[in-house]
């Protein structure tokens, strides 16, 4: 196996322009479960055991605030120190504790596009997963980056951070690293530093449909899917969340080792007319388009990892 540094994406932080309602559009209807509050954040969990892996702060929105990764130990977080400070790409902090609810040790850095990433380990996650919940979503199985200039952000993710490319397609790139899924970020040929999507990982097919049920009766109409991706294979509906934050539902991505072959454009090209490999979707929305080129990183996320 590859020599991985980063296990998985551990939490997205983002600003809520109205952080009660924001609070409860994600407990009640994307239906995570609240974990900790703060006069001015929120902090919800999925069913794994990660300490929470959405934080919602009060601000001005759209913007997120930084995409935080999580890593296995300290041995792992200082090589990635080490290399982040050798690339030189933007400003990092030092190895610190971190203030925020779910401890732990880690640094944070802006990318070669500006964007904040942090890297953690020693959080208090919870002892076990709690049960499987239909229709409730487990993890952020992985966060979808536009990129102004992709060949830089892709060498920084494969050079710096020792991601490996997991497929290739005309316009999406696969980023995997220490875990089994076929990918945890996808860099998108979309000219700008803004935010793709966040895509919450449900238990299966089943729970993606109920939950977009949930979605659907409340409001929020299915702005791509159901479908089924090409590659990685999972199974996805989008939607745009409080202050027109792209997310995705998915289930059932492809678990892989070091066998899997990776693949290019030509391969993964779908036939005229079908954006996925069902071909029952509608083609992605106008609004999805347009969410696209709304959340951008904040200035200084990098500079407080943790919170
Ligand atoms: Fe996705």
């Amino acid at each position: 196996m590859a020599n991985y540094l980063v296990r998985a994406v551990r939490s997205v932080e983002i600003s809520a322009s109205n952080l009660d309602r924001a609070a409860g559009f994600y407990g009640n209807v994307w239906n995570l479960q609240l974990q900790a509050s703060e006069p001015d954040a929120r902090y919800l969990r999925g069913t794994g055991r990660y300490h929470h892996i959405l934080g919602l702060h009060a601000g001005p929105a759209p913007m997120i605030i930084r995409v935080v990764f999580d890593v296995a130990d300290r041995d792992k977080l200082q090589a990635l120190h080490r290399s982040v400070s050798a690339a030189k790409a933007g400003p990092l902090t030092p190895i610190v504790d971190l203030a925020g609810p779910a401890g732990g040790t880690g640094f944070g850095c802006k990318d070669p596009e500006g964007r904040n990433f942090a890297f953690v380990c020693g959080v208090m996650d919870h002892p076990g997963e709690n049960p499987t919940v239909k229709d409730r979503p487990i993890k952020v199985t992985h966060v979808n980056l536009n990129c102004a200039d992709h060949d830089a952000t892709s060498a920084y993710f494969t050079d710096v951070l020792h991601f490996t490319m997991a497929d290739d397609t005309d316009m999406l790139r696969f980023m995997r690293c220490g875990n089994t899924d076929h990918h945890s970020v996808v860099l998108a040929r979309v000219k700008s530093t803004t935010l793709n999507h966040i895509a919450f990982e449900m238990p299966d097919l089943n729970s993606v449909m109920r939950g977009a049920g949930r979605m659907k009766d409340n409001g929020y109409p299915i702005e791509w899917g159901v479908g089924r991706h090409g590659a990685g294979n999972n199974v996805f509906a989008y939607f745009a969340g409080p202050d027109e934050l792209p997310i995705e539902y998915t289930a059932e991505v492809e678990q892989v080792d070091e066998t899997y072959v990776v693949r290019g454009p030509d391969y993964w090209r779908f036939p005229p007319g079908r954006s996925d490999q069902w071909g029952v979707t509608e083609p992605r929305s106008a609004r999805l388009l347009r969410l696209w080129t709304i959340f951008r990183f904040s200035e200084d996320g990098w500079k407080v990892p943790g919170r």
